[in-house]
């Protein structure tokens, strides 16, 4: 059984947590887009990791993690993490942890030209993590971006990033930006290459012989769907297909290969970065605040909150082909009297069954609500379908038949035991 695990709305859902969960079953756990702009951040044996571009099937010893050929990687930022894991005493060895060779390498000035774009965008600028992520896509899609087989011989490296560094410094000063010292980066990405050069491989016939093989396959999905490239609200978006096909063409497995899609929501909505939020909410965000939850994981930043969206959800589920949805952080809603899940977008006087493609017309829409009582009681403490209260059991039975796709887990809190199958 060959899963895929997909954030439905604009990341942040708590991924981490359903991927963990599905990775005791797993063999082989691999990342196919995104770069360290992901964060995912696990629980696990009482410990807590935060993972940026290493799959988590690395906590769990015997399984093989692939960062696969869509996924752009920061050498220096890799090794750190690495580096970080073992201290925490996490094994990382070339037989558990394989790069793809075809995967593209963040440099430096990667960093600086993203930072550079944004700063030039202005009160237009799209809240990217100034990670680097957009301008390395962009190189990809070009064709002149450097990939992790560059790293294999130091020699080809040096010339290849020498001629790479020229171009893109020029990029950097037309941007404004102060140009990137070609010596530092070249140190600091040659002495992370010997570190990363035992992992790097072709992931490709690797992956695809365990699944001849009958093992079992967990795809994580980086960011959400939202922020999807082609279905997301563009311009604010990221630079990849965060979607399912996003998986299939960033690990080299084909579509018919995979035989389950998980789509995991928040019982509410958040998002951050600038860009359209038609059920964004002052009110929920006070409260949420006020809770101490929808802080940014690494930097504290407070998440823009909103009610649950079925537009968004429905198109999200249709586009990625979910089979079924994880909900999480359904005790976020304890304390609220009603809830609110949105039904339609209205534009115009007229009411909209998806998403408008202008950014405008998007901004533009009015949600149009239903209300469900509240149950007002704490459930984190509930471990099966029957413990949660009749209004809580009613909201998710509702919200999956408003997106037109079953809730079959929630999650009740931050910890494994923290997650419920959904009854009759
Ligand atoms: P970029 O991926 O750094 O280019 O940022 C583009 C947009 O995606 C911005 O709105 C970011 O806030 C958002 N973004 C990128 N990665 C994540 C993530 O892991 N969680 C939530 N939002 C993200």
């Amino acid at each position: 059984m060959n899963t895929l695990v997909i954030g439905s709305q604009w990341g942040d859902e708590g991924k981490g947590k359903v991927i963990d969960f599905l990775t005791e079953t797993a063999d082989v756990v691999a990342r196919g887009q995104g770069g360290n702009n992901a964060g995912h951040t696990v629980i696990a044996n009482g410990k807590k990791y935060i993972l940026h571009l290493v799959p988590s099937g690395i906590l769990w010893p015997g399984k093989l993690c692939i960062i696969g050929n869509g996924v752009v990687l920061d050498p220096t930022g890799l090794v750190e993490e690495i580096e970080g894991l073992r201290a925490q005493g996490v094994s990382i060895t070339p037989e558990n942890l394989m790069i793809s060779d075809r995967a593209h390498v963040v440099l430096p000035v990667h960093r600086d030209i993203d930072g550079a774009q944004e700063d030039a965008l202005g009160d237009q600028a799209i809240g990217t993590t100034r990670r680097g992520i957009g301008p390395t896509y962009a190189d990809k899609a070009r064709r002149i971006g450097l990939r992790m087989a560059d790293l294999r011989d130091p020699e080809r490296l040096l010339t290849v990033l020498k001629r790479r560094m020229k171009t893109a410094n020029e990029e950097l000063e037309r941007l404004g930006g102060k140009p990137a010292d070609p010596e530092v980066t070249i140190s600091a990405v040659t002495k992370a290459a010997d570190i990363l050069r035992p992992h790097i491989a072709n992931t490709i016939p690797v992956i695809n012989k365990a699944i001849k093989e009958g093992k079992t396959v967990l795809f994580e999905g980086a960011q959400g769907a939202m922020l999807d490239i082609d279905f997301g609200t563009y311009p604010f978006v990221t630079s990849s297909n965060t979607s399912s096909a996003g998986c299939c063409t960033g690990t080299g497995v084909a579509p018919n290969k995979i035989d389950r899609i998980i789509g995991v929501c928040k019982a509410y909505t958040t998002r951050v970065g600038a860009g359209p939020f038609v059920t964004e909410d002052a009110e929920i965000a006070d409260y949420l605040h006020g809770l101490g939850r929808e802080f940014g994981a690494t930097t504290g930043r407070a998440r823009r909150c909103g009610w649950a969206d079925a537009v968004l959800l429905g198109y999200s589920a249709m586009f990625n082909g979910f089979s079924e949805m994880a909900m999480t952080n359904l005790d976020g809603l304890d304390e609220c009297d009603s809830i609110k899940i949105c039904t339609g977008y209205e534009l115009d006087g007229e009411i909209l069954e998806y998403p408008p493609a202008l950014i405008e017309e998007w901004e533009a829409c009015k949600p149009v609500y239903v209300e469900l009582p509240g149950w007002n009681q704490d459930i984190s403490s509930c471990r099966t379908w029957d413990e949660l209260p009749a209004n809580c059991k009613a909201y998710v039975k509702r919200f999956g038949e408003l997106i037109g796709c079953p809730v079959t887990t929630v999650g009740v809190g931050p910890d494994r035991e923290q997650t419920i199958f959904v009854g009759a």
